[in-house]
């Protein structure tokens, strides 16, 4: 496995490859390594792509400072995790080369507004500026590619997908499902910090939607009922939504048809979020 830091070095190596014929497959990550980012990677190899992966926590996409500080961190595991799932070229960029002008903001900031200001933009205003200015970042310096995100950040791929036709930008978006562990608990680089007693409780997040998979009614039924799950297990609600799947608007009652359902928690303050596609009614039918 190649291991990059430089911009140029990287860019000149994605140049190279893609001259020799190869397809690049980018799986962008924060570290802290899991069986989902395993599954970004194993789906990039079965497509045929050199699996080029970055891990870099972006500070800009933290509106909290103590957030940032506790994210997981644990390069050599991530190391052996990427080279034993096939990666061929793993890239971990300087904060100084990502954000020279770092704590400052940048002059340039790319904000793809609206869809970015719901949900988990609500919660945390200016996170998704921070993840769509990264990852186009992160697209210019790769250069055309595929490029590989987990469903469980759902709102995440919304607002990137959204990025990409705005700007026209030479990238295709491959969306890969959720992975869970044996318990239900969607697997995230943040359920180390949970205590054995708070990922108990955590698992209420993938029993809400199941349970909402199953529940007949309409949007605010369904909504009702997330939220009953998560609050009978002491989970403090940030939301639990049902939307349109592409444009994230709120799913209204006279509706009838397939959307997504969102929910955010917080435990121990430790945010969790999860998602499912499931099926509205319209009321009273
Ligand atoms: O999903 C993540 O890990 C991050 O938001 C991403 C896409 C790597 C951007 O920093």
């Amino acid at each position: 496995m190649e291991r990059l830091s430089a911009l140029g070095a990287w860019r000149e190596y994605a140049r190279v490859q893609r001259a020799s014929g190869r397809r690049i497959g980018l799986v962008p990550t924060m570290g802290a390594l899991h069986a989902g980012h395993s599954s970004l990677f194993e789906a990039a190899r079965s497509n045929g792509d050199l699996v080029l992966a970055t891990i870099f926590v972006n500070p800009r996409q933290f509106n909290d400072a103590g957030d940032l500080m506790k994210y997981p961190r644990t390069p050599e595991l991530d190391h052996h995790s990427a080279e034993q799932h096939g990666v061929g070229c793993l890239v971990e960029p300087t904060l100084e080369e990502m954000w020279p002008d770092y704590p400052n903001p940048t002059a340039t900031t790319v904000s793809v507004r609206g869809i970015s200001d719901t949900l988990e933009g609500a919660g945390r205003p200016g996170h998704f500026d921070g993840v769509a200015s990264v990852v186009a970042k992160l697209f210019a310096v790769t250069g055309p590619c595929r490029a590989y995100f987990g469903e469980k950040d759902f709102q995440q791929i919304a607002v990137i997908r959204q990025m990409v036709r705005d700007l026209a930008l030479d990238v295709e978006i491959v969306s890969c499902p959720i992975v869970r562990d044996g318990d239900g608990l969607a697997f995230s680089s943040r359920n180390v910090l949970l205590s054995p007693e708070a990922r108990a409780r955590g698992v209420a997040l993938s029993r809400a939607l199941r349970d909402v998979q199953k529940t007949r009614g309409c949007a605010s039924v369904q909504r009702r009922r997330m939220r009953e799950v998560l609050e009978e297990s002491g989970i403090d609600v940030a939301y639990a939504e049902v939307v349109d799947p592409i444009t994230l608007v709120p799913t209204g009652d006279d509706e009838v048809g397939e959307r997504r359902a969102l929910i955010a928690g917080i435990i121990d303050g430790v945010r969790l979020i999860d998602n499912a596609a499931v099926f509205v009614e319209a009321r009273g039918t």
